[in-house]
Parts: C-alpha cells; structure tokens; sequence
C-alpha cells in the first residue's frame, strides 16, 4: 500500500501558496505517496459576510453557524476556494478533484452544540470508498469541510477536524497542517516539538487560542487514532513538502513516545 500524506491547507496562508508549494506536493506524488487535501477558508468567508452584512462570531475558534452564515461558508468553501485550489494543483500538471464532504457520503456530522454554534458539525464516520476509487486512479482529493447529518442536513466543519478524521479513517502516515505561522509559538518562539501533555497546558495558560486551539485538538485526536506523524507548518516558507524533515512544530503523544518523529 502507498503511504498516504493528508494536507491540510488553512483558509489563512490559501492566497499566499505559490507554484513552488503546489509543485512539492506532485514531487512527493511522483515519489509514490497518494496525497489528500483538505482545505479551510476563514477569511474568505468573513468577505463575503461582510458583503451580505451577516454577522459572525466565534466560540473557542469555531464559527457560530445560522442559517445565513451556512449558507455563504458553503458557497465560499465548494465554490470559489475549492475550485482555485483544484485549479492550482492542475496548474503544475497534478490531476485534482474538488469535492465536499457532501459528496459519496464522505463525511457524516453530528452538531457540536445546536443552541451555542449552530450549525457546526463534527466528524462521525467517514465513507472511503469515493477517496479510494479517486486515489487508485491517480487524483488528488481536495475537500472542503463541509458535513451531512444522517437527516440530509449539511454542517459547517472546522477543517482541522476534517483533515484529521480523514487521516485517521486512511491510516495516514502524515498529517500535515499548513497554516500562516510557523507552528506553535510561545513568546514569539517556534516550538520544534509538543506533547500533547504540554498542549494542553499552553491551552490552558492562553498560549495556544483561538484557530490554533481546534487544529492542536484535532491533531492530538489524529495521535491517539491511527495517524502516525503530524505537523503543524507555514505554507509561506520556501521550505518544499518534499523536504524530508518539515520545518515547524511536530506533535507527539508524550516524551516518551518516539514514533512520531518524521
Ligand atoms: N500559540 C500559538 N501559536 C501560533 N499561532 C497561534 C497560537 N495561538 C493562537 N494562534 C493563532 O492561530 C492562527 C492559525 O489558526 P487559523 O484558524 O487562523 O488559521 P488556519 O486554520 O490556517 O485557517 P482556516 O481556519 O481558515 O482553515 C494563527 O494565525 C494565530 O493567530
Ligand atoms: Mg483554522
């Protein structure tokens, strides 16, 4: 079986990835890896709800989800954002396909907190069987965070969580989070490396907030499921995917577990 990297592009660093990152993600396919993406896409959505004047606000990082707000982070997400990253991909001759996680009943969603967030789902169950015939004919999947309940209902879903229950579902041997810093920071210094132990205690002191809180849950959840290395990085950087060891804050179980190293 292929080893199998789950990409998690943030909506934050989108506009700032250039030919050279997407050009790294065909080399490390053309080294044998199937390679999955999964993408964000905040600020795009906080311009056209600026536009349609709908307010938006968030709790512990998650976007409070009405009717109204659903209805443009879903245009935004399977629309404009999903489609230029397909476009990106295929720009340096990789073959992509944009889906949701609406599509081949990919990704069920059960709400999060119905009276306090609205419409923001999490992860269930994840259906392979669409990924799988699009992997074993050479595609790379990119998918836009958005869920179905078993009612048809469609759901926000934070990305993070997205890309890390898809991981889990493959057995990813990597899951990478590409986002606009370069890892976890504390007092403005790059953290190489995190425990989930010390996670949670940066969460705890205020270090870690806000969008950073769900991506270090879902990557401590992806840790404890069948994912075996996970990485948080800056999509800025020169530095390629294809580089070996990545630049940026590696996740591991505990000090004592080694095997997350990459
Ligand atoms: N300790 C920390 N170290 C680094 N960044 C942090 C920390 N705590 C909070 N953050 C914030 O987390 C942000 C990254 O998460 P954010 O949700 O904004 O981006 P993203 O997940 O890449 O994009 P999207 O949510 O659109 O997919 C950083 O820009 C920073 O403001
Ligand atoms: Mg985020």
């Amino acid at each position: 079986m292929k080893e199998l990297i789950v990409i998690k592009c943030g909506g934050s660093t989108l506009d700032q990835l250039t030919s050279s990152f997407f050009r790294s993600i065909i080399e490390m396919k053309n080294s044998g890896k199937n390679i999955i993406i999964v993408h964000g896409g905040g600020p795009h959505i906080n311009q056209v709800l600026e536009q349609m004047n709908v307010e938006s606000t968030f709790v512990k990082g998650l976007r409070k989800t009405t009717e109204d707000v659903l209805e443009a982070v879903e245009m935004v997400l399977c629309g404009k954002v999903n489609k230029k990253l397909v476009t990106s991909i295929q720009q340096v001759e990789g073959l992509a396909v944009g889906l949701s996680g609406c599509d081949g009943k990919l990704l069920t969603v059960r709400p999060v907190d119905q009276e306090n967030l609205g419409f923001v789902g999490e992860p269930t169950d994840i259906n392979t069987t669409l990924i799988d015939s699009l992997l074993a004919e050479g595609f790379i999947p990119v998918i836009a965070p958005i869920g179905v309940n078993e009612e048809g209902t469609h759901y926000n879903v934070n990305a993070d969580s997205v890309a890390a229950a898809i991981a889990n579902a493959f057995g990813a041997h990597e899951l990478v989070f590409v986002t606009d810093v370069d890892g976890i920071l504390q007092d403005d210094h790059l953290l190489p490396k995190a425990s989930c132990e010390e996670i949670e205690q940066l969460i705890t002191d205020g270090t870690i907030y806000g969008g950073m809180i769900p991506k270090v849950v879902a990557a401590m959840k992806s840790l404890t499921g069948n994912v075996k290395s996970v990485v948080i990085m800056n999509g800025e950087s020169d530095q390629s995917l294809y580089d070996g060891e990545l630049i940026g804050t590696k996740i591991f179980k505990s000090e004592n577990t080694q095997h997350v190293v990459m």
